[in-house]
């Protein structure tokens, strides 16, 4: 059994970055930490400060609707977090100081859940994850296989509220989740 406590209460204490002085509450992640999949974002926005959990505002809902259709779902068979556990003031992009003080605590989810596959979600995620120059348009459903894991990114909700254009493609990307999930035998 995967066992979040200490590094939650590591990062509830977090006073690395001045991200801490604003926050309303650490937003440390949702999910099943026995899960294999592990989706990472950007950064809590408005609504994930003042309720403490990742993707739950108009972002989040169009994001369980991809988990759902093909058969995930945030509280049982998956687990969400962020590259940051603290809000951006006005949801700036992450800087690489703030990046840098709150990787340490995704490295060490990733070193206890052992996840076999990553999903990146959207461009600040993928670029942190995959590679620094990572083009969401043009390698959005790839897997890149490192150290064991499937790493792939795919658009961010935001993105896809602004432009729903690329709803279809991301859905299209979490089909190809499906068929890797099945690839791979992992159980949901
Ligand atoms: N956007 C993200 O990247 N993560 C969240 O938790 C909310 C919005």
């Amino acid at each position: 059994m995967t066992d979040f406590s200490e590094i939650r209460n590591a990062c509830m204490l977090c006073t690395n970055c001045p991200l801490h002085e604003t926050r309303t509450n650490v937003v440390f992640g949702v999910g099943n930490p026995d899960a294999k999949i592990l989706f990472v974002g950007e950064a809590p926005g408005e609504n994930e400060d003042l309720q403490g959990e990742p993707f739950v505002g108009r972002g989040g809902q169009l994001l369980d609707l991809y988990l759902n259709g093909v058969g995930l779902d945030r509280k049982s068979n998956i687990y969400i977090t962020n590259i940051l556990r603290c809000r951006p003031p006005h949801n700036r992009d992450p800087r690489p100081e703030e990046q840098q003080a709150c990787l340490p605590f995704l490295r060490q989810m990733v070193k206890q859940m052992q996840p076999k596959i990553i999903v990146c979600v959207g461009r600040i995620a993928a670029q942190v994850i995959i590679s620094k120059d990572f083009k969401v348009s043009k390698e959005h459903g790839v897997f890149y296989e490192r150290g064991g894991m499937l790493l792939m990114g795919t658009f961010h909700p935001a993105a896809l509220l602004r432009d729903p254009r690329r709803k279809g493609d991301c859905f299209e990307d979490f089909l190809k989740l499906q068929d890797k999930i099945k690839a791979l035998g992992i159980e949901i």
